[in-house]
């Protein structure tokens, strides 16, 4: 049977979420409509992601759980990076899975639900340097903040990480194309934008980086907003720094992920910089943005890890003093380096060391928050708070903000910082800037 309705579940990185969103408007443009929160759909595209252990895991699981109680089942498709890196075998783990399509293939999922509605099982992971992009239909209504994926795919290879397998080389979408989804989305009611990318300040095209992508971008009327994620250290380009002294709507955010504060760790980890180089960088960004908020993610016991590497983990999150960070247990990944390296660390001190190291981040992310009490600054409202007549909205440093206004999405507003907890503020309508 031909499928009417579908429900997209995208987990992990907002490249996921980017693709699902195109995925969405692919299968609506073939007719299929989204089945409503909690009603039963037709076809299920769970859209995985591959970087944890955890996370692999969750898919298979979320599979099963798509059995009804009559034992019947919709039509299943993997999608994402699990889909990707188990290909044609993820249809012998789970005989309820119908169609497995890669990141890079899903233009040609509405023809492999034809397939599959006629019994067939089709795989899809070839990697044609981002052909869906030119195949998608135009996209058409947009929240008030946007994604928007310029760039796709990983050379750098760290040790531990998936994504060069999943997401394939580098690759660079052509400008014009980008600045054409850009304001077909501020025409569809963006008012931000934040750019995509797994190595996002990689991105080039025709001789032209990032930094000039941002200021034509900003050139747009309407479009009041613009982020980028995520960065590499060894990308940060001067040019891109200067950037974020000169361009108003480039918020002042950057993440930046460093993954250790060792030295020894860092190489093992084959990142092309050190906590000193990484600190300099961060240097030159204060010099030419003083009020950034700096972002970043670590992954401890990463194997051969000792105390004292761990340690100077602790004491550059205390150098940068983070507005906000994430963190992670390392999980060995079938098929990477040091997955089979020697020094694998014991459950109990990866526990340790995460618990130690995210309430040092919390104590840095609960003064940055406490910094902006008493000033006054402009949010982005986004969605209804929980109290009615609140809204939440995002400062200029991604913090989030409640206020009562009777504001709409997509609306600048002054608000004055009132009091400010570990993962929000709370704020006080001033006036309204622009509708
Ligand atoms: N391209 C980005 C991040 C991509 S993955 C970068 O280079 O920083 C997002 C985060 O997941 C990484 O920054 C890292 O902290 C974490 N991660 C990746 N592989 C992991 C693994 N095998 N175990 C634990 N965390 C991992
Ligand atoms: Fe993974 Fe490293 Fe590439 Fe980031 S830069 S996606 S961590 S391989
Ligand atoms: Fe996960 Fe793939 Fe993103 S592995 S983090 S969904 S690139």
């Amino acid at each position: 049977m031909t499928p009417k309705s579908f429900r997209i579940k995208s987990f992990g990185c907002q490249m996921n979420v980017y693709d699902g969103e195109r995925m969405a408007e692919m299968l609506g443009a073939q007719g299929m409509v989204a089945a409503p929160d909690g009603d039963d759909a037709d076809l299920v595209v769970l859209n995985t992601c591959h970087i944890r252990e955890k996370a692999a895991e969750k898919a298979y699981s979320d599979v099963g759980r798509l059995r009804r109680e009559d034992g019947s089942r919709p039509l299943i498709a993997l999608a994402g990076c699990v889909a990707q890196a188990e290909g044609a075998e993820a249809k012998t783990r789970s005989a309820m899975i119908d169609i497995v399509v890669g990141p890079q293939a899903y233009h040609r999922l509405p023809d492999m639900v034809a397939q599959a509605a006629r019994g067939a099982r089709p795989v899809d992971t070839d990697m044609p340097a981002a052909a869906k992009f030119d195949v998608l239909p135009q996209r058409r209504r947009a929240g008030s903040s946007a994604f928007l994926t310029v760039q796709e795919g990983c050379d750098k290879f760290c040790t531990y990480c998936v994504v060069p397998y999943t997401r394939g080389a580098e690759i660079s979408r052509p400008w014009t194309a980008i600045v054409a989804e850009a304001q077909v989305l501020v025409d569809g009611g963006a008012r931000e934008i934040v750019l995509l990318g797994q190595n996002v300040n990689a991105w080039r095209h025709e001789g032209q980086g990032l930094a000039e992508l941002i200021r034509a971008l900003a050139r747009i009327d309407g479009l009041e907003r613009i982020r980028y994620t995520t960065s590499h250290p060894a990308d940060m380009t001067d040019a891109l720094i200067a950037a974020h002294g000169e361009v108003e709507k480039l918020m002042p955010y950057l993440h930046l992920p460093v993954q250790s504060g060792g030295n020894r760790i860092l190489k093992a980890m084959n990142r092309s910089h050190s906590a000193e180089t990484y600190l300099a960088t961060l240097e030159k960004m204060r010099a030419a943005r003083p009020d950034i908020a700096l972002s970043g993610d670590f992954i401890v016991g990463f194997p051969g890890e000792t105390e004292a590497d761990f340690e100077a983990t602790l004491q550059l999150v205390d150098a940068v003093g983070y507005a906000s960070a994430y963190s992670f247990k390392y999980s060995p990944r079938p098929g990477t380096p040091a997955a089979t390296m020697e020094g694998q660390i014991p459950r109990e001190i990866m526990d340790d060391r995460l618990q130690r190291l995210q309430e040092r981040i919390n104590a840095h992310q609960l003064a940055f928050n406490l910094s902006k009490v008493g000033s006054e600054t402009q949010i982005l409202v986004e969605r209804a708070g929980r109290r009615p007549g609140q809204m939440i909205g995002k400062s200029p440093w991604l913090q989030s903000v409640h206020v009562d206004t009777s504001a709409r999405p997509g609306e600048i507003i002054d608000v004055a910082v009132l009091s400010a907890g570990p993962r929000s503020l709370a704020g006080a309508v001033r006036r309204q800037v622009a509708a």
